[in-house]
């Protein structure tokens, strides 16, 4: 049985509660504006933000491939047909699990160029220069997506390097239909043409935004494409790539170089691993903050019955964020890049300290400012993309990726046809100062040359008795951690589907701005004023929180879920 709802996304989050209660009660697949955003398969299972791209990994799965590959083809892809958020020109990480149980972690964030210097965003009386970090060719780190992408075919990869990229290059230059989410980001483009006139490589010639059904083509791009899947690294970091891209750095003020080119690497790092009642998870390790900060709100409330308490009951929600309170604040204190800062990773994630930490939870909110300096608050943005992805041999990737901000810097690499990342803006660009996520940090994630900025991006794969049960992850910024959290809780301790689960309503707290945002039409009125005469202050967000892509299993087979909150669409390996 089909839920058929056909609404404007604008709309949809207002009614969320609604489409959960229907989900639950029909027991069907998770459809959204009249789409299926979930369904099951025996031959694999690709979840992304973009159906064209989920077709891509089907078909590579389809052909032989295994779950990198099509994991490197999806990445590519969604360059070409989700340019928001999809990129060869930010970043992001893949955690790899095999089938054999064996786990990777690639970590390809940009990094800082030789030339930034901590206060490069301040102006001579040490304020922060407006929007330095979010807007324009400063706020681009060294990208690091291509170098992400070709470590993991080298090391996992079973097809070859150009078969893999042979699709995002025919939809580069041949073009595909912009579909309506798309059409809805390049019409909010619009305002930055004036000052980026390479924005009109996604207009119509009369300089009006594409509509939905539009074919968007782009020549620059497929040709940049067709150099990386010739030359490998080299197609990117060095030649003709690489030129362009310095070129733009000095026509737009940027200070990345040549030498920052040729000398960015991906790195392998040991994912963090832990446990949640009877679970274990593998998770992000630093620079993102996304493993560690999961761990911590999941021990402190392995100690708590939530399940006794209910789904969406003040109980749960208070026990829920005080964990995230408590695991945020550590965010802020003691989290960077490893290769720069010294992590107290082990004691972080151990459950004594999670013991210790819950041990402050009583009954009522424990203000933020309580446990440390006061810092302000900020607005969220939105923009980056997940995808989950299991092969029919067990094989499983969760990769995130960024530009950051929704087109990054907006500033695009003139004749290469791809967009820069505005990643410098996740440093902390000066303590106490929020980032466009209301994150803020202090000494471990200040700007370096060479760092990596400190990130939420959590790419999680769960397991049971070394069978694999969850692949998840999602956007959004800050939200990330949280998001991917009650997802896990949502399985385990309230019995949910997957499909369920992601669509269930959500909220957050991160320490600092300190409230719950909770999704518009999540909370009754009887359970707000619950919340706020336990101390809480509620902030209602009328855009849902994430866009998360799910891939689990259900005892038999192997389904994947596009959260009802974007447009993405899950394809299992034996769907047409
Ligand atoms: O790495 C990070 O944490 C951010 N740059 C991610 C940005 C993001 O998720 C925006 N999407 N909604």
């Amino acid at each position: 049985m089909k839920v058929s709802l056909h609404i404007e996304k604008s709309h949809a989050y207002t009614i969320f509660a609604l489409v959960f209660v229907l989900t639950i009660a029909l027991s069907a697949p998770v459809a959204h504006g009249g789409r299926i955003t979930g369904e099951c398969s025996d031959g694999g299972m690709v979840a992304s933000a973009c159906p064209v791209a989920s077709a891509v990994g089907r078909d590579i799965l389809v052909q032989g491939g295994n779950a990198v590959d099509a994991a490197v083809a999806v990445g590519f892809t969604l360059a070409v047909t989700f340019p928001n958020a999809g990129n060869i020109g930010g970043g992001g990480f893949m955690l790899v699990r095999l089938a054999t149980g064996e786990t990777d972690f690639i970590d390809y964030r940009e990094k800082a160029p030789l030339d930034a210097s901590r206060d490069m965003y301040l102006d001579d009386s040490g304020d922060v220069i407006e929007g330095s970090s979010v807007t324009g060719h400063l706020a681009a780190g060294v990208p690091g997506s291509v170098a992400g992408m070709h470590m993991a075919h080298t090391l996992y990869g079973s097809m070859k390097w150009e078969e893999v990229l042979a699709p995002a290059i025919e939809l580069a230059g041949e073009g595909f239909p912009v579909s309506k989410g798309l059409a809805g980001s390049l019409e909010r483009l619009q305002e930055y043409v004036d000052r980026f006139p390479e924005l009109r490589n996604f207009m119509h010639p009369d300089g009006s935004p594409l509509q939905e059904g539009d074919v968007l083509i782009q020549p620059d791009l497929a040709r940049t494409l067709e150099r990386i899947a010739n030359g490998g690294l080299g197609g990117f970091y060095d030649g003709e790539t690489a030129r362009l891209i310095v070129e733009e750095m000095k026509k737009g003020g940027g200070l990345i170089t040549l030498k920052d080119i040729s000398s960015y690497r991906a790195v392998r790092r040991d994912p963090v691993n832990g446990s949640y009642r009877g679970y274990d998870i593998v998770s992000a390790p630093p620079p993102s903050s996304g493993g560690i900060v999961l761990l911590e709100i999941l021990n402190i409330i392995e100690g708590f019955d939530l399940g006794m308490y209910g789904f969406l009951s003040a109980e749960s929600i208070h026990r829920m964020t005080e964990a995230e309170r408590f695991a945020y604040y550590d965010r802020a204190m003691f989290l960077g890049d490893p290769d720069f800062v010294s992590i107290p990773l082990s004691k972080l994630i151990s459950k004594d300290y999670a013991n210790e930490m819950r041990s402050f939870i009583g009954l009522d909110a424990l203000p933020s400012d309580s446990l440390g300096e006061r810092l302000p608050a900020a607005q969220e943005s939105e923009e980056t993309t997940h995808y989950s992805i299991v092969d029919p041999m067990g094989n499983a990737v969760a990769t995130t990726t960024t530009l950051n901000s929704g087109f990054g810097c907006k500033a695009m690499v003139s004749g290469a046809g791809f967009l820069l990342n505005n990643e410098m803006d996740d440093f902390s660009i000066k303590p106490g100062v929020p980032n466009i996520y209301g994150l803020t940090g202090g000494e471990a994630n200040a700007i370096l040359p060479e760092k990596r900025m400190l990130s939420s991006m959590t790419p999680t794969i769960v397991t049971r008795d070394g069978e694999l049960f969850l692949v998840l992850g999602t956007p959004g910024g800050s939200t990330i951690i949280t998001t991917v959290a009650q997802i896990i809780v949502n399985m385990v301790d309230f019995d949910m589907s997957g499909s369920t689960a992601v669509s269930a309503p959500r909220f957050h707290h991160q320490y600092l701005p300190d409230r719950i945002i909770y999704e518009s039409g999540a909370f009754s009125d009887i359970l707000i004023l619950e919340l706020e005469n336990m101390g809480y202050t509620l902030y209602e967000r009328f855009s849902g929180i994430g866009d998360a892509q799910v891939v689990w299993f259900d005892g038999s087979m192997t389904c994947g879920v596009s959260d009802p909150r974007g447009y993405g669409k899950p394809r299992g390996g034996n769907d047409k």
